[in-house]
């Protein structure tokens, strides 16, 4: 799919051709994207939002049509609903210093999951330490799944936000965030998505999940870093403190205090990084000419693909003696496939196994995809992580599991 919009996979590593399965982590960028930087610093890079002439009115105009794509894009009721931040990380620290300041106070409760990454753990565990607050996980079972018997337990008159993980960056799963999103709310609590997972993958209707606020990053989309969206529903985001200060946020600044800015500049202080929105429009534009739903197909068929063949090999060849554990086995899963390999009872360390497929040009994650509560729940030093993005294909599987196997033939 679209392998020539992507120069940087014809790129050789340790003289071999790049097999590039890291895209949870980082996605590479289409011409398209790249060309749409080039663009915006030969023809109009100028400050937004502070200048009468042309250039700055050209900038200000793009990274507005930059916010109502993306509002387009994930099915947001309004582009005052967009907030441009740094990334998922960024939008969720924004969250949880806004969310926190105005609305928890000692005693207060705030959820998580038990398979989060670190990004959706510790802006929580420092905003409960400020507010002497507590945070919980929600437990998993034997499967690696939510308990949602046990999260239906956990959901009190003390608990003030719920935030969610829509798929495990660890093991690719979907979380069924319709269905917690409604416990929530029967309760009158509100829901965080963590989308960083899934947004470059599936189709997002934010309205029709009737999540609260979502957080998601440019760079896992084709899009470039330092971008990412925090999306708020209006009556939440009008409620909301700034969580910072500084220029473009304020109505006025006087001696004696500061009124705050309309939505959604509000929470964008500073000068924001309107190159990286008109890039990120590209990325949207680019997957949209695709088409979500290929997308997901495309991904999905190919990890499912890529499960058969490693199970493929531990049946096949090193009778007996190789297991491949792969996590989550059987479920449905965006991209994203975790396994461990056990010579007899003896695990192989990712690391291993990671160092060796790279001399073979292939880029995979080993170790604790930081989601370090999740790995200690699994009781391994980390796993080997394989992760699709829109231009790998069948190939890159096959040239992997080769790969694996002499990676293999080395280590036992
Ligand atoms: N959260 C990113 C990953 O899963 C960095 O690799």
């Amino acid at each position: 799919m679209n392998r020539e919009d992507f120069a940087i996979l014809k790129e050789q590593v340790h003289g071999r051709n790049l097999v590039y399965l890291d895209n949870a982590a980082t996605s590479q960028k289409p011409k398209q994207v790249l060309d749409a930087i080039m663009e915006a610093y030969t023809s109009w890079n100028s400050n937004i939002h502070r200048g009468v002439h042309h250039l700055s009115q050209v900038a200000t105009m793009k990274h507005e049509e930059a916010r109502q794509k993306v509002a387009e894009f994930i099915g947001a009721q309004s582009s005052d609903e967009i907030i441009f931040t740094k990334g998922t990380t960024d939008s969720i620290n924004a969250l949880a210093f806004s969310f926190g300041e105005m609305l928890l106070k000692e005693g207060d409760e705030i959820i998580v999951s038990g398979l989060e990454h670190h990004s959706n753990i510790v802006p929580w565990q420092m905003l409960c330490e400020r507010k002497k607050a507590v945070l919980r996980h929600i437990p998993l079972r034997e499967d690696l799944s939510l308990d949602l018997e046990a999260f239906k337990g956990m959901l009190n008159e003390k608990t003030r936000l719920v935030s969610i993980a829509h798929v495990s960056n660890v093991l690719g799963t979907i979380q069924p965030v319709e269905q917690i999103i409604r416990m929530a709310h029967e309760k009158g609590i509100p829901v965080c998505i963590d989308g960083a997972q899934s947004v470059p993958h599936m189709k997002i209707d934010v309205q029709a999940m009737d999540c609260d606020f979502m957080a998601f990053s440019g760079h896992k989309m084709y899009g470039p870093t330092g971008i990412g969206v925090l999306y708020g529903k209006r009556e939440w985001l009008e409620k909301l403190p700034p969580h910072e200060g500084g220029g473009e946020m304020i109505n006025h600044v006087r001696w004696n205090g500061t009124t705050f800015n309309e939505l959604p500049y509000k929470f964008e202080a500073g000068t924001p990084n309107f190159i990286g929105s008109w890039a990120l429009k590209a990325a949207i534009d680019y997957m949209q000419s695709i088409g979500l739903e290929a997308i997901e197909k495309h991904e999905q068929e190919l990890t499912e693909y890529c499960e058969k063949q490693l199970k493929g090999l531990a049946d096949e060849g090193m009778s007996g003696l190789v297991d491949i554990h792969i996590y989550a086995e059987g479920q449905t899963k965006e991209g994203v496939i975790s396994f461990n390999v056990y010579n007899g009872k003896q695990l192989i360390h990712p690391f291993d196994i990671g160092t060796l497929l790279d001399q073979q040009g292939v880029a995979v994650r080993t170790g604790h995809h930081c989601a370090e509560p999740l790995i200690d729940e699994m009781k391994v030093p980390g796993t080997v992580r394989v992760s699709f993005g829109l231009y790998n294909d069948k190939s890159d599987v096959d040239a992997f599991i080769a790969a694996l196997k002499k990676a293999l033939s080395i280590l036992i």
